[in-house]
């Protein structure tokens, strides 16, 4: 029986994942968005009637920050699912609400609470014996980073080593959109994760650097050599945690200078600051109005180019032997402009997330409690990703180029 899914977030993640739920109507009977901005629901819903036809996207108004809003929504709709890509801040009223309604959650990033920059996930965790209680299911982080790298991740543990040891994590966004400054995806969000200080895992603790101080130039494929820095990610906590054997776990993102310079001149005059600042008798957080100023990310596609490119490089061991392993996914921001009117990050984030609400809607991923993406089986989600515009390449036993 088709089924019933509530969007909320009409940003550039969103939009795809509208637009995905609406090419498989066979599993997402009815979808309906909704967000902060009703017009930006509206405007989406058009573009997808005028691209496939078929039954309407339904559209709301919502500020998902007050629970009762959102119960109101959920209980008005009934959907089976609330797929949640608004912002991270959302989270928990948005896992609330679900609790009230026992509707089953899923996101793309963890909880952030507003006033201070940090990730992790104890705050979505402590959801667990209330979703279990309850009998329904959070997935948490199911975008690409998070989200397909974890999947990646089980996928070569399940298939390819007896022990994981070594993961890295290469991120790369080798496209050009032409603006002097902007990010993929929300600035502020962004701006936040990426001026934070640096974090890996080696054996059995986290060793901290200054933000920046540890790069690399990674070899990418169809990409060639590009910088690429150690930084924090989220999933680097889940992982270490459901894959034990891990002796050492990091994540690396390419900067370009351009990007880098534009960044420390946003620290150092204070505008990536996130306490308000009284001027002209109103409160202003400088981040947040630097995210007015600067530029959407989901009105960078028209003119982007080139490709991202993200995948897991593991080592470990199979049947007592050294082994390596290399899964990625390359992405071109044009075609995913051609296909749902925005660029490559927010495609590379709303394609898994329209697949993990497929596994669940499907009951192949099912369980009561909170989940990150990792502790399902990774292989229907492995065919979906080939099958929705994600196509993964795999090498086995090469010089991963990481020491
Ligand atoms: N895992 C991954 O790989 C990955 C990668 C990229 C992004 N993400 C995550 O994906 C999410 C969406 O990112 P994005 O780039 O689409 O951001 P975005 O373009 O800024 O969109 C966010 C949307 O959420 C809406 N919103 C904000 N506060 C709300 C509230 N209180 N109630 C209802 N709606 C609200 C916004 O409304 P307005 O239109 O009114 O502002 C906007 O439409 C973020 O959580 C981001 O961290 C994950």
């Amino acid at each position: 029986m088709p089924n019933k899914v509530l969007i909320i977030g009409a940003g550039g993640v969103g939009r795809v994942v509208a637009y995905k739920c609406a090419q498989h109507r066979d599993i997402f009977g009815e979808i309906i968005l909704a967000s902060r901005t009703r017009k930006k629901c509206d405007a989406i819903a058009k573009a997808i009637h005028e691209a496939y036809g078929g039954k309407k996207i339904k559209t709301a108004k919502l500020d998902a920050d007050v629970v009762s809003q959102t119960v109101a929504l959920i209980q008005s709709y009934r959907p089976d699912l609330v797929i949640n890509v608004a912002l991270p801040y959302q989270d928990l009223p948005i896992m609330d609400a679900c609790l009230v309604t026992g509707t089953h959650y899923m996101d793309t990033a963890n909880y952030e609470p507003k006033d201070v920059a940090k990730f992790e996930y104890s705050w979505q965790w402590a959801y667990q014996d209330r979703f279990k209680k309850k009998g329904i299911l959070a997935l948490l982080g199911c975008g690409f980073d998070p989200g397909v790298t974890s999947v990646f991740t089980a996928y070569a543990a399940k298939h390819y080593f007896d022990e994981i040891h070594e993961l890295d994590i290469v991120d790369a966004n080798a496209g050009s959109h032409g603006k002097a400054f902007a990010t993929n995806f929300n600035p502020e969000i962004n701006i936040r994760e990426v001026t934070q200080k640096g974090k890996y895992w080696q054996n059995g603790k986290w060793v901290e650097t200054e933000p920046h101080e540890i790069w690399k130039d990674i070899d990418y494929p169809e990409i060639g050599p590009k910088r690429s820095y150690l930084i924090y990610h989220e999933e680097l906590e889940s992982l270490v945690k459901n894959f034990p054997s891990l002796k050492r776990a990091r994540f690396w993102m390419t900067f370009s200078e351009e990007y880098l310079t534009h960044l420390r001149v946003i620290q150092n005059i204070g505008m990536a600051g996130i306490e308000p600042v009284r001027y002209k008798g109103v409160d202003i957080v400088p981040l947040q109005f630097l995210k007015a100023v600067l530029p959407a990310p989901e009105e960078l596609g028209s003119n982007y180019t080139g490709f991202t490119s993200i995948g897991c490089r593991i080592k470990g061991i199979k049947d007592g032997k050294k082994r390596t392993y290399y899964v990625w996914n390359n992405c071109s921001h044009q075609a995913a402009y051609q296909e749902t009117g925005t660029q490559g990050v927010s495609y590379t984030t709303g394609v898994p997330a329209m697949i993990g609400a497929r596994m669940i809607l499907e009951g192949k991923w099912s369980g009561k409690g909170v989940f990150n993406v990792e502790e399902f089986n990774p292989d229907p989600f492995m065919e979906r990703l080939n099958a929705d515009g994600l196509p993964w390449n795999e090498k086995v036993d090469i010089d991963l180029g990481m020491d």
